[in-house]
């Protein structure tokens, strides 16, 4: 245990309580991104956008700006997106196709397997004498795709991706897996920051189904959408009134393990998603029997899922958001959101889904503004003195944690718990303070038994 800056006073996930400074210090920030960040399997990007020998995709581990590469055997890379002379950012670009990157400050050139290739005048200026062997890119030593998924890890000691994912893998497959094939991402990457710790953003997205009913009560009040009735999508009549999912939801469950969260409803239709259009919905429907085929019947139906995978890497089945929150400083986020699509869906779906994605969950989404506003306002009440001396209070459905019999698996509550909320906190807490993966490991083992046995 290595705790300087005394984080086990400010997370007590055992009394669901914590202290704002998590969420502004600057100091608790810094040791953030060297013991969770630098640590973490982080997502890079998903197989589908670097299809080619030469395809890159520049994107970030924390604020370290990495590219990833198709290599010219189909393998794929991960470098630090900084030149080995100089410290000048490599590749401006967001993706592309290239042979070589080339520095834009003095021309040192690395090719796409890291290597430092070309120098100029490197007879003249440099005599020769220069060991291009030592001045290779830095490379992400960790590596692993799961599902097309791309993720990276600094921490040669972290555990295998799968060992990391748990049983947060069981939910990651109901996204990814519905369909032979799999998915891939449609249309562009909406990028856009939002001004609160990237915390707020993970941690709902892992845990606060209860947000649900009262922040999007407008969205559902104004678009008039309902769920049960309304497979085509088609606006509702006169005199009647939408019913989201969690008005006539039968139960649901809240998962939460090594940091991960789930949270989903039970319903009976297949294609109960309010939020996407008819012909989205329509394809919900129409390809359930495969997916109930490969995934069971629970997971297939599970249209209203809200997911984290720890630390940073949110999705929500149905309309089909794959967003990273990149940490910009203690109080500002850059958020980056796929459309992740079943590769075997028909054009017209992929095309209706991405549209409805963007109404929904794009930078001016009636539900992303929802989701943000509320995590801004926070943020701007932390500046005031008071204000981050009072606890938070994470202790919705304290103690009524179980482990399911009915092949649910994990840590799980009823769907309105902060069950994950408290997970998540403890997990980053353990990462935190714990000097080894075997430390991390063996706490969370210990509050997990904890959680479930009392
Ligand atoms: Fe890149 Fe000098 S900093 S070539
Ligand atoms: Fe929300």
């Amino acid at each position: 245990m290595n705790d300087p800056l005394n984080i086990r006073s400010l997370v007590n996930s055992r009394q669901g309580t914590v202290k704002p400074a998590i969420y502004t210090d600057q100091a608790i920030y810094d040791l953030e991104l060297e013991r969770i960040f630098a640590r973490s399997w982080l997502f890079l990007t998903h197989e589908s956008l670097i299809p080619k020998a030469g395809d890159f995709f520049t994107t970030f581990m924390g604020e370290d700006p990495v590219v990833v590469v198709r290599e010219k055997d189909g393998s794929i890379a991960a470098f630090l997106n900084q030149c080995r002379h100089r410290g000048m950012k490599l590749c401006h670009a967001d993706s592309g196709n290239t042979k070589m990157f080339t520095c834009a400050y003095h021309g040192w050139a690395f090719g796409l397997d890291g290597g430092l290739s070309s120098v100029p005048l490197e007879e003249q200026a440099y005599r020769n004498k220069l060991d291009k062997s030592k001045w290779g890119l830095i490379k992400v030593p960790r590596l692993s795709v799961y599902k097309g998924l791309v993720f990276g890890n600094w921490d040669r000691n972290a555990p295998s991706l799968e060992d990391y994912l748990g049983d947060m893998a069981w939910y990651l497959d109901g996204f990814l897996d519905r369909r032979e094939g799999g998915v891939e991402v449609v249309g562009g990457i909406h990028k856009w920051v939002i001004d609160c710790n990237w915390k707020f953003a993970a941690e709902q997205f892992c845990s606060d189904q209860y947000h649900a009913p009262y922040t999007h009560a407008s969205a559902v009040q104004v678009l008039q959408v309902a769920t049960e009735n309304k497979a085509d999508g088609a606006p509702l009549g006169d005199g009647q009134t939408a019913r989201p999912v969690w008005a006539n939801a039968q139960g649901g469950v809240q998962f939460s393990g090594q940091g991960h969260g789930s949270a989903f409803f039970f319903t009976e239709k297949a294609d109960a998603n309010v939020w996407v259009a008819g012909a989205v919905s329509n394809y919900f429907r129409d390809t359930y029997a495969e997916a109930e085929q490969r995934l069971g019947r629970v997971r297939a139906l599970r249209l209203a899922g809200h997911n984290t995978m720890f630390p940073s890497l949110s999705w929500l089945n149905g309309t089909q958001t794959l967003r990273i929150w990149h940490p910009k400083g203690p109080n500002q986020i850059e958020v980056w959101a796929f459309c992740i699509a079943d590769k075997q869906a028909p054009d017209e779906v992929k095309e209706a889904l991405k549209l409805s994605h963007a109404r929904a969950f794009g930078p001016a989404g009636f539900l992303e503004q929802d989701d943000s506003e509320n995590w801004v306002e926070v943020q701007k009440v932390l500046k005031g003195r008071i204000a981050q001396q009072s606890d938070f209070c994470i202790q919705m459905g304290i103690g009524f944690e179980e482990r399911r019999q009915d092949g649910i698996p994990g840590v799980t509550n009823y769907t309105f718990a902060e069950t994950a909320a408290r997970g998540f906190y403890q997990r980053w807490a353990d990462m935190m303070t714990a000097e080894s993966w075997d430390e991390i490991e063996a706490l969370s083992a210990s509050y997990e038994k904890e959680v479930v046995n009392g």
